[in-house]
């Protein structure tokens, strides 16, 4: 769908009540083992970027009240290594939600095994969901109501990511039509 068409349709949709950012918010909690670890003897990224989706999905399907795919996961940073052992928790929440898509932010950290340390960040990344009906097609989301300045922030900063995805899209789309006009094959 166009983002033309989206807005067109948002002015004669009946309004969706709100809800809190804290009615979704989830923690999903891990202990590590030897079958998540790369050649090195760390944990594999893959695996903690398993545990994010696995996280964000939850939420996601939480504030939508059904199901919800991944569009896009972006930013994904990992700060510190994770190890054999240690328990790691993703932590996530909506920042922010338009007609059908969501963006679920979410903090990666891990409690050592050996050090009775506070939890250490070990990453975070920002993930796009559609809230899709039993066809695939999306369907309209509850808008999030940010609770704590801290949601409002995170809010205000996930409407920046949304309009730089737009844009780099936009572009990318604009340069492939002009460079198919102009013959190339790819
Ligand atoms: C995501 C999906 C439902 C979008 O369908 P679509 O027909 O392109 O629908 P739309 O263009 O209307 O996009 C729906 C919403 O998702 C957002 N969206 C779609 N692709 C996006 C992307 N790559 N990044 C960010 N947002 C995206 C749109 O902006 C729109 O949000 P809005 O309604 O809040 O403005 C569809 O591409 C899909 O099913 N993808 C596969 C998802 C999946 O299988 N995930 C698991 C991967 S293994």
């Amino acid at each position: 769908m166009t983002d033309q068409a989206t807005e067109a349709g948002r002015d004669t949709e009946p309004d969706i009540p709100g809800k809190p950012t804290s009615a979704s918010r989830t923690t999903l909690s891990h202990i590590m083992t030897h079958s998540d670890t790369n050649l090195l003897g760390t944990v594999h990224g893959g695996v903690i970027m398993k545990l994010v989706d696995d996280a964000a999905g939850a939420v996601a399907g939480r504030h939508s009240g059904g199901p919800a795919v991944t569009a896009s996961m972006d930013e994904m940073v990992f700060l510190e290594p994770v190890r054999v052992g240690d328990l790691v928790h993703v932590k996530a929440q909506v920042n922010w939600t338009g007609r059908t898509s969501m963006e679920v932010g979410v903090r990666v950290l891990a409690e050592r095994w050996n050090e009775s340390t506070p939890p250490t960040q070990v990453g975070s990344a920002y993930l796009v969901f559609a809230a899709v009906d039993a066809d695939g097609k999306p369907r309209r989301v509850p808008p999030v109501m940010p609770e704590t300045d801290r949601d409002r922030r995170r809010c205000q900063e996930a409407q920046i990511r949304r309009t730089h995805r737009l844009a780099r899209r936009r572009a990318i789309r604009e340069l492939r039509e002009r460079r198919a006009a102009e013959g190339f094959e790819d």
